[in-house]
């Protein structure tokens, strides 16, 4: 922890943002969502979430909603018993839509796969025998490396069909970051490919996957997908082909149900300290509210909309819009394997165009970074047939937010701007399309069903116009059920802060305008958000401090036009390093894309010769932050060493 945190979240960029836009008649008339939910969900929320769970197909049905009697271990939908892929894939076969395209997948060198719901099935079946004949019971992990392959959705379905828990680690994480969840989780397969297509060129992935597991005892196999046929190191007896192991499987599977609360997936994510969170999911409340939040907040049309959301199936975003909420409704997606701009800045607006895209979702991020490549590119293209745009991961600038409207949505689509958590599994606050009068920057008011609050530092309500920290006051369905294997690392990171209210404390700084909508105003923690990635100041120090040239680190996340944040960090090193301080520099940011992985690179180092520090020994961060601002240095009056802050901006001054 350090000395800012605890304190009330910076209240001092409150918006000014005033614009507002009414749904049209015309988008109101065919919502899916209603005004009246709101009042149901407040009137009786069993019943409520009742309805919401009976969009699933249930092999036996609960006895109770909700028990929250050892809290905050919440159990969803008691007793009820479902197989999650089989709610994703076979019941929409035998409601007569196998013909209907699931996925249209596009790869990044042009390449594209046409998969129906049928065409699911027997993948998704094929799998789940080749996992079975593995030896995998129920209640097994598999860790899940890999590009945006059809064969990673396979993958997390043949799991969920099986009831063996996965744990996919994004692509970009280095060999460091992926041994350690596959140890935490005590994974017994791994999952990966041989390579990846990355800015136009195929990428190693196996090299860094084998060196992940050369020091994983858990690891029994590893399952390897073809998809760039480089040459790769192979360690007989554990390796395996996935063609060879799953082509020659039966196309048929019979899923068996598992209980309601089986556990489905863990994803880590970054807290406060070093170590990654092992977020657990567990099955019937997890799928109830992914298809029930992308039914409603994306107004999804399943015979006639083309949905398409950018994320990575290394991400929550990925698993619950890209996975488990769109296949549970039945829905037509365009998934992506490559970055935007391969081989050019307008890929994904041809994609847009050529698979007549109607419900677009990305992240702020990437929007800052095509106002950037400038709004003629989009112009390019006919984007006539998106009819919905959402954003997710950071808090949208108003800009951005308008830019968005108007040169990708034509000035004439709804914006829902959706806030939530790896934690929360899904959609927690965000307007409903159709109804809600949006504000550009404001997510604006807990989805009906869910139940969220802006409290001060004694946890009362702060009223309209206030801002404090945003809190969740009651269980929802797709909440995490706890941190693998740490109970106690769980009770005191989400509910040790509001303890004697009960609530979920969420980690962000909100603030309720005059009409009570939630503007999100970012972490209040020692987390950063870089392009919608979570990363930990103490992940990242710890890192740095891991090179045998540093005797000590300091990181902070700093205000970045394009990325929300970037990462600065602020080392002091242990002797003079040999070459020239630029190449001591450059060699520590690849020593922590190494450690941790490429999204974790500093945007900046700065050697200094000492760090801020309070009397207590604690790092002050937020002075760190205005120089990497470039404001003027705040309060100093804390620190144990008055003069410090001196020396080092004169330090960084007197550098050529
Ligand atoms: C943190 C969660 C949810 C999937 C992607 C990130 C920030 C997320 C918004 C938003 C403002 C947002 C919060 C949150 N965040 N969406 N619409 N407006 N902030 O998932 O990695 O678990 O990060 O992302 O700070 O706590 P995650």
């Amino acid at each position: 922890m350090t000395e800012q945190s605890g304190q009330s979240p910076a209240l001092d960029n409150l918006s000014t943002e005033s614009r507002a836009f009414p749904p049209s008649a015309e988008f109101a008339a065919q919502a899916n969502a209603s005004a009246q939910w709101y009042a149901d969900a407040d009137a009786d929320r069993d019943a409520f979430w009742t309805k919401q769970a009976e969009r699933l197909t249930w092999a036996s049905k609960w006895s109770k909603v909700v028990d929250w009697d050892d809290a905050p271990f919440a159990k969803w939908f008691v007793g009820g018993q479902l197989n999650v892929a089989y709610n994703c894939v076979d019941r929409h076969v035998e409601a007569g839509l196998g013909d209907r395209v699931a996925i249209n997948w596009v790869g990044e060198p042009g390449d594209s796969v046409t998969i129906t719901y049928a065409d699911l099935q027997r993948n998704v079946s094929k799998a789940a025998n080749a996992l079975a004949e593995l030896g995998l019971d129920a209640g097994d992990r598999v860790a899940i490396q890999m590009p945006m392959l059809p064969e990673a959705i396979y993958s997390m379905l043949a799991c969920a069909r099986l009831g063996l828990v996965h744990s996919v680690v994004f692509g970009g994480f280095s060999p460091t970051a992926l041994r350690s969840r596959i140890d935490d989780a005590q994974a017994r397969l791994l999952i990966t490919s041989d390579g990846q297509y990355r800015r136009g060129k195929p990428a190693p992935m196996k090299e860094s996957t084998d060196e992940a597991t050369a020091e994983t005892p858990s690891i029994e196999h590893v399952l390897v997908v073809r998809r760039t046929g480089a040459e790769i190191p192979w360690t007989e007896g554990r390796d395996l082909w996935w063609h060879d192991v799953v082509d020659k499987q039966p196309e048929t599977h019979t899923p068996e149900a598992f209980d309601a609360e089986h556990p489905l997936f863990i994803l880590y994510t970054s807290g406060t300290t070093g170590k990654p969170k092992g977020i657990l999911h567990s099955s019937g409340g997890y799928l109830t509210q992914a298809a029930y939040t992308h039914n409603a907040v994306f107004d999804l049309k399943p015979e006639t909309d083309v949905y398409w959301c950018t994320a990575d199936i290394g991400w929550i975003t990925g698993h619950t819009y890209i996975v488990y909420g769109p296949l549970a409704n039945g829905a037509t997606q365009v998934v992506y394997e490559g970055t935007p701009n391969t081989p050019h800045e307008g890929r994904h607006f041809e994609i847009i165009q050529q698979h007549g895209v109607t419900i677009y979702y990305t992240a702020p991020t990437l929007i800052r970074t095509f106002m950037k490549w400038g709004e003629q590119i989009p112009a390019g293209y006919d984007l006539s047939s998106l009819r919905l745009l959402g954003s997710v991961g950071e808090p949208i600038n108003p800009e951005a937010w308008i830019w968005y409207r108007k040169h990708i949505g034509g000035d004439r689509i709804p914006i829902v701007d959706t806030w939530w958590q790896t934690e929360t599994g899904a959609i927690m606050i965000s307007p409903l399309p159709g109804v809600t009068e949006a504000k550009p920057g404001s997510a604006q008011r807990p989805l009906p069903g869910i139940t969220a609050a802006i409290v001060d530092e004694a946890g009362k309500q702060v009223r309209a116009g206030g801002g404090g920290y945003l809190v969740l006051t009651q269980p929802w369905p797709s909440m995490l059920r706890g941190i693998w294997g740490d109970e106690e690392r769980f009770r005191e990171t989400y509910w040790s802060r509001f303890a004697d209210e009960g609530f979920y404390f969420a980690g962000d700084g909100a603030k309720y305008d005059a009409d009570g909508d939630i503007w999100l105003l970012g972490r209040i923690d020692d987390v950063m958000n870089v392009s919608g990635h979570r990363i930990s100041t103490t992940e990242v120090e710890s890192a740095l401090v891991s090179h045998p040239t540093v005797a000590e680190a300091a990181v902070v996340g700093a205000t970045d036009a394009t990325t929300g944040q970037g990462i600065v960090a602020f080392v002091i090193l242990r002797n003079r390093p040999e070459g020239t301080p630029e190449a001591a520099v450059s060699e520590l940011r690849d020593h922590v894309a190494k450690e941790i992985g490429p999204i974790a690179k500093p945007r900046q180092i700065l050697v200094v010769t000492e760090l801020p520090k309070t009397r207590s020994g604690k790092i002050m961060r937020r002075l760190l932050r205005d120089i990497a601002e470039n404001r003027e240095i705040g309060d100093t009056t804390t620190l144990a060493d008055s003069a410090v802050m001196n020396l080092i901006t004169e330090g960084l001054s007197n550098k050529p």
